[in-house]
């Protein structure tokens, strides 16, 4: 299933990741957008199924944005900054997903903590990518956690959403190992090359197991 040199937690076979039906994506994304990108490539280059119909991002000066308007995907800036509560930003959230149609949602790199209000109007339908093996090393700053915890290897998990921070089922993982003069950046990039595979394959497992 793989060519990659990392190990990846095995699933499904590539026929049964192929998705017979265009799932419809709404993607969350707070920063850079780089796994947001390697979704909408998938799709270009007909890896996966689907299509993203709008982006949400939550900083104004996020480089996803940019990124979006690159690829001429729809996005709508919400900013958390101007909802008073986390469910007053989540009921606009799924007000933009649904008048899209946006049948699965995929947090990619969204940096806010989501309530029942997204979860209710897509329950088992919201995916999350967090940067370690999952469940070690929950949070922000996963990268470092795992750098002072001085483990060998760390990596990458994409998983159902539930409300507990980076919890829900484990859809896939990827293994990275910890090379000796590591910093942050060096491993971070490196988990980063393995997100982009894991995100797509990990939305394909996703959607054929709702089918199940
Ligand atoms: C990724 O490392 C992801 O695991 C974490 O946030 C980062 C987002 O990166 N949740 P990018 O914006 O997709 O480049």
């Amino acid at each position: 299933m793989t060519n990659s040199p990392y190990l990846v937690s095995p699933c499904l076979t590539k026929e049964q990741l192929e998705l017979t039906k265009t799932v419809k994506l709404g993607v969350m994304a707070s920063g850079s957008g780089s796994n947001f990108e390697a979704i909408a490539q998938a799709i270009n280059e007909g890896r996966l199924n689907a299509k993203i119909e709008v982006l949400i991002y939550n900083n104004p000066n996020a480089k996803v944005k940019e990124r979006a308007s690159r690829l001429n995907i729809p996005c709508v800036l919400l900013n958390h900054r101007h909802y008073k509560t986390r469910e007053a930003l989540d009921q606009a959230i799924v007000e933009v997903f649904r008048s899209n149609q946006v049948e699965w949602v995929v947090m990619a790199g969204w940096m806010r903590i989501i309530t029942q209000e997204l979860l209710n109007a897509y329950p088992q339908k919201v995916i999350n990518i967090h940067p370690s093996i999952l469940p070690s090393f929950k949070g922000i700053n996963a990268v470092e956690q795992a750098l002072e915890a001085k483990v060998k290897v760390t990596g990458c998990t994409v998983h159902l959403v539930d409300l507990e921070v980076d919890s829900g089922k484990i859809l896939i993982q990827a293994v990275v190992p910890i090379l000796p003069d590591d910093t942050s950046d060096t491993l971070h990039d490196r988990i980063q090359v393995q997100e982009h595979r894991i995100i797509v394959e990990g939305i394909s497992i996703a959607v054929q197991e709702s089918l199940e």
